[in-house]
């Protein structure tokens, strides 16, 4: 097991009802006016926002709204969101909804005390600096990206297509209201990704190069197996509380770094995100495409393409999750030699693992995104420029590997 430090500095308040504690938990923090930063009007549609602005009003929290994020959201809907805390006054930044939400509000809590241009946090031209940096609380609507309890904030500059994270712990939210009655509105397709997107979270630190770390591998294996069953019982009955109540609090543990402890090199995150940098190419490219879509259809091509490097890590998967195993080919009397046994194993968990995801509406394929082989060498040249001309730890991936992946999967 390699050396880690593990910080959930994130007070999660989780049940329901729990939206309308808002105003109270941040009052009891001291907080005293908050911009309150939504998106595109779900959270408008389904009263999420009245009951957490009556909450703020009852606690005697003072408010500026800042609605507006896009799914993958922009940097120029952030940076405007830099100068209306900075007018505000706030003294904290309130998301309201998913991922797109919580890191627009994380990306301006950022930029309030910088004064040089937002993206030069994200391209690493300027570290963030804890000085003046507002403090974030959300109340999460969609069990999906994580950044509930995440390091990082995800934006979109539309201007080059380049889509950035930037991983700070100062990026960590001080308290996240986690209400699993909110996500009964969401529509079927985004919880989908969203299931896919917490799936791609625990796969990603699961496939390091690390060797066996068991608490941590049949933690991850455990989650994965609870959220292939939470998500089948939503997906039958999207107002079942208990099964949204779990997969909330999965998409929570899945990328809270608890899921990839011990398997880090260097005190770091764990895992190559081979399949989050090449999914954000295409999430760039066209927003319209949900991150977990995309995920759905980059992560089982890349795992086709490089098992080969590292096939104990892909049966212990198989074991943990599904159940499969390579039969025995001498005493079962197989006409097939141990390692097609092995092979067969590992491509029935990857297709077993894709199966899932489409079982629950997430694509298979490029095209279904809206994608054709013109599109490829677009997503290489901003693949390139955000990850270098080689990426990845599993095995080490050059951009004709990228290549190779992206036209798999046409
Ligand atoms: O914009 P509104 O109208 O609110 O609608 C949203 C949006 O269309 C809707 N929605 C959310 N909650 C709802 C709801 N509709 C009905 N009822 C509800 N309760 O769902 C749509 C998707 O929302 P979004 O916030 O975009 O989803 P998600 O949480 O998947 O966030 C995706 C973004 O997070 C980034 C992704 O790249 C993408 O930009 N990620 C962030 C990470 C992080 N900060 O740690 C890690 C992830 O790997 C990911 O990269
Ligand atoms: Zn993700």
């Amino acid at each position: 097991m390699n050396d880690f430090s593990f910080s959930m500095p994130t007070k999660v308040v989780f049940g329901r009802g729990m939206t309308d504690h808002t105003g109270s938990e941040l009052a009891s923090r001291g907080f005293k006016h908050a911009l309150v930063v939504y998106g595109k009007g779900s959270v408008v549609r389904t009263g999420t926002l009245d009951r957490v602005l009556a909450s703020l009003d009852a606690a005697g929290v003072a408010h500026t709204e800042f609605g507006g994020a896009q799914p993958n959201p922009s940097l120029a809907h952030a940076r405007g969101g830099v100068e209306v805390a900075r007018a505000s006054g706030a003294d904290v930044v309130l998301a309201v909804g998913g991922g797109s939400v919580i890191d627009t509000a994380k990306g301006i809590a950022l930029g309030v005390p910088y004064q040089g241009d937002l993206w030069d946090l994200y391209t690493h031209a300027a570290e963030p600096v804890a000085e003046g940096k507002l403090p974030v609380a959300c109340v999460l609507t969609i069990p999906a990206a994580g950044s509930e309890a995440s390091a990082s904030s995800v934006l979109t500059n539309e201007e080059t297509h380049l889509k950035k994270g930037l991983s700070s712990e100062l990026n960590r939210p001080v308290i996240s209201v986690l209400d699993p009655e909110l996500t009964f509105t969401l529509p079927a397709y985004q919880t989908a990704a969203g299931v896919t997107d917490m799936c791609a979270h625990i796969l990603e630190r699961f496939f390091s190069t690390s060797g066996p770390v068991p608490v941590t591998d049949q933690l991850d294996c455990g989650l994965i197996r609870a959220i292939i069953s939470e998500a089948g019982r939503v997906m039958e009955d999207p107002e079942c509380y208990d099964a949204r109540a779990n997969l909330m609090w999965a998409g929570t543990l899945a990328h809270n770094d608890l899921a990839g402890c011990g398997r880090g090199a260097n005190g770091g995150r764990a895992g190559g995100w081979e399949s989050h940098g090449m999914e954000h190419e295409l999430s760039a490219h066209d927003p319209k495409v949900a991150h977990g879509a995309g995920l759905a259809v980059v992560m089982p091509a890349w795992m086709r393409y490089v098992w080969q490097s590292n096939p104990e890590r892909f049966l212990t998967l198989g074991a943990g999750v599904f159940d499969i195993e390579p039969v025995d080919v001498v005493e079962d009397c197989i006409d097939a030699t141990p390692e097609e046994a092995v092979e067969d194993a590992i491509l029935a968990t990857i297709d077993e693992l894709q199966a899932f995801f489409c079982s629950i509406g997430m694509p298979r394929t490029l095209g279904e995104l809206g994608f054709t082989a013109d599109d490829i060498p677009a997503f290489l040249e901003t693949l390139e420029q955000n990850k270098g001309a080689e990426f990845g730890q599993l095995q080490r991936l050059t951009m004709d590997d990228a290549r190779a992946i992206y036209e798999s999967c046409l």
